[in-house]
């Protein structure tokens, strides 16, 4: 029996490309060389479907030049802003990610930029590890507890949730807004705010978890970050054009904002070099999923669709237009 052939555009956990390589026609990307637009349509030939990452640009055009074999694209990721839904659907080609599986692991990254951010971490290590540490001091190096603040979640999904739960654990009070009113037992307590503004207004820490959609581009504007207490913090694992980078540069440089703690950033892995100057900003390189067992569990959902697919049945996390 023939076995369906993918392109994989990156290099994926070894137990994954096992998967891969036993069930499948699989071309592997074993030096892990970022692909770039034409090498995603020449390693595309012929193939029955795409195993593509968020680094990959799939979008209406590069759709519309795949060859007619191309039936599906799973994505290794929760987010699929970077594929074009649409263009997709109107070519016939089903579209999956992987919801779910990395939602603990992002969580814990949100737990991490509050702290990190809170406690002004950025500044602190680079104090020790320039040799610059003198001695304790009582008033040196001081940041702000997470206790008893108010944690204001823009996207009370999957992470969201999680990381309200975590939140809660440091004893913070958490807020909400989302489209539609969650039920109590989603809430689990958390304070509905109907439009955003309401909600920024309350949040000491505002941590984003919603998608990037045309609505929710630069959500986090001059506009917007004037309604966030003095000394609010702002926390980013979703994406980075949620953000308006000048804006929230500006903010922390003035010291209206305390701090930034941030993972994704606008045109990754070129992130505005600003923030790099910037002693409040706790900067990742896009880590939220970045654990084995996470890493795992992506592959082997991405895997799941396909199979399901190659079956003929319905992927379990097929995404429409
Ligand atoms: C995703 O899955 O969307 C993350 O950004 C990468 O894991």
């Amino acid at each position: 029996m023939t076995r369906p052939s993918l392109f994989v555009t990156r290099k994926l956990p070894p137990d994954v490309e096992a998967r891969l390589a036993r069930d499948y026609e699989a071309s592997l990307n074993s030096g892990d060389v970022l692909p770039s637009r034409d090498g995603i349509l020449s390693g595309a030939a012929g193939k029955d479907g795409l195993l593509v990452t968020v680094t990959d640009r799939i979008d209406a055009d590069l759709i519309r030049a795949l060859p007619p074999s191309v039936k599906i694209i799973a994505t290794f990721s929760v987010g699929y802003d970077h594929i074009d839904i649409a263009a997709a659907k109107a070519r016939g080609i089903a579209v999956t990610n992987t919801p779910d599986v990395l939602t603990d692991a992002t969580a814990e990254i949100a737990l991490l930029l509050m702290l990190g951010a809170a406690r002004q971490a950025t500044s602190a290590i680079a104090t020790l590890r320039s040799g610059q540490w003198k001695n304790w001091a009582p008033t040196g190096m001081l940041g702000m507890e997470l206790t008893g603040k108010r944690l204001g979640i823009l996207g009370l999904g999957r992470i969201g949730r999680v990381t309200a739960h975590r939140a809660r654990a440091f004893g913070m009070e958490v807020h909400y807004h989302n489209r539609r009113r969650l039920d109590p037992a989603q809430e689990a307590g958390a304070t509905y705010h109907a439009d955003i503004e309401s909600l920024f207004r309350v949040s000491d820490v505002l941590s984003l978890h919603c998608a990037s959609t045309p609505e929710t581009r630069r959500i986090v504007n001059r506009a917007t970050i004037a309604l966030l207490p003095q000394n609010a913090i702002v926390v980013n694992t979703a994406r980075g054009d949620i953000v308006d980078d000048e804006a929230l540069i500006e903010a922390l440089a003035s010291g209206r904002l305390a701090a930034a703690g941030l993972d994704v950033f606008a045109n990754e892995p070129n992130l505005d070099p600003r923030y790099l100057d910037l002693p409040n900003a706790f900067l990742l390189p896009h880590l939220g999923s970045a654990t084995r067992e996470t890493r795992n569990a992506m592959g082997f959902r991405a895997l799941d669709n396909l199979d399901a697919f190659f079956a003929g049945r319905t992927p379990p996390d097929l995404l429409t237009a």
